[in-house]
């Protein structure tokens, strides 16, 4: 195994993100907890917030057991009235939150024949407009923060490159990408910077087949296209930890100056063909 590809853990914290507070939605598993991990660790408040209260709550025990200051959140980001109290509760008890990092999301894979345009609208009511209703919730509250305010959206590859079966998915996280760009014209006056991974195969839940037979990094498919023929440089999928490096510097004070941006964190796979 090469160095680059050598599994690492996190540089020991330093508390960078001391005195701010982070929303982390879908904080429950996968990218969402080690994003909140990482802030945690890093010196900030986490509001771990999942439509699942259990993992959310049992990861809150973790990270405080650990010694970093946090709280669990239900929330749904699909409901306007969820998302409007979550932001009442964090604006009765902090005033303020600094950094918001939308990451819940939902996989849903629709071949495009028989596709049902309500069935298409949901998706997009989570995926897509799910972060800009927690933004537009959150904004007041970016903006009370003194310092370090930041959106960070969690998008996708699938919202770059075509994949099969994928017209909600794809076309929520296009939106997501345009959202990051498109705020960040209107708040860079506000000193808020907006930006957006786009990872690219993660091994988490959402990467399990639709039918539970397993993992599709397990699959002949996945083998073939995606490890035979080295379309993903770095020789494996990534992990969450992967993803929750660089969310943790588009939080940090040494990203102050970056806005607007979508960082491709796939392995590689989008750098070939
Ligand atoms: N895993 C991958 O390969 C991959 C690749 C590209 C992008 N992403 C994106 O990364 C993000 C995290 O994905 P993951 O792989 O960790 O998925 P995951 O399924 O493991 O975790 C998603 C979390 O979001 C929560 N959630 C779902 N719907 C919600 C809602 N309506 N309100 C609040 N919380 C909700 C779930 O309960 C869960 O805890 C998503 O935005 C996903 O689209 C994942």
């Amino acid at each position: 195994m090469t160095e680059a590809n050598a599994e690492v853990s996190p540089p020991a914290a330093a508390q960078r993100l001391s005195g701010r507070t982070a929303l982390v939605t879908g904080a429950g598993r996968g990218i969402g907890a080690a994003i909140a991990t990482r802030l945690g660790r890093e010196g900030a408040h986490v509001i771990a917030a999942d439509i699942d209260a259990e993992p959310a709550e049992a990861l809150v025990a973790e990270l405080t057991q650990a010694g970093a200051s946090a709280e669990a959140a239900n929330v749904d980001i699909g409901s306007n009235e969820s998302v409007a109290a979550l932001a009442d509760s964090v604006k009765q008890s902090h005033g303020e939150c600094a950094i918001v990092v939308n990451c819940a999301a939902i996989l849903d894979m629709t071949p495009m024949t028989g596709m049902a345009l309500d069935h298409y609208r949901d998706v997009i009511n989570i995926n897509q407009d799910g972060a800009i209703r927690v933004s537009l919730a959150f904004l007041p509250l970016i903006k009370a923060a003194k310092t370090g305010r930041r959106i960070v959206n969690i998008a996708s590859i699938i919202g770059i490159r075509g994949a099969r079966e994928c017209i909600p998915y794809a076309t929520a996280k296009g939106g997501v990408i345009s959202f990051t760009r498109a705020a960040a014209c209107d708040l860079g006056a506000d000193g808020i910077t907006v930006n957006a991974i786009a990872p690219g195969f993660i091994d988490t839940r959402m990467a399990h087949l639709p039918d539970g037979s397993g993992h599709e990094h397990q699959t002949d498919w996945f083998q073939d296209i995606y490890m035979k023929y080295g379309r993903i440089l770095l020789g494996r999928p990534g992990n969450p930890d992967d993803i929750a490096g660089p969310a943790y510097f588009f939080c940090s004070d040494d990203a102050r100056y970056v806005t607007g941006q979508v960082l491709l964190v796939d392995g590689g796979v989008s750098a070939t063909f």
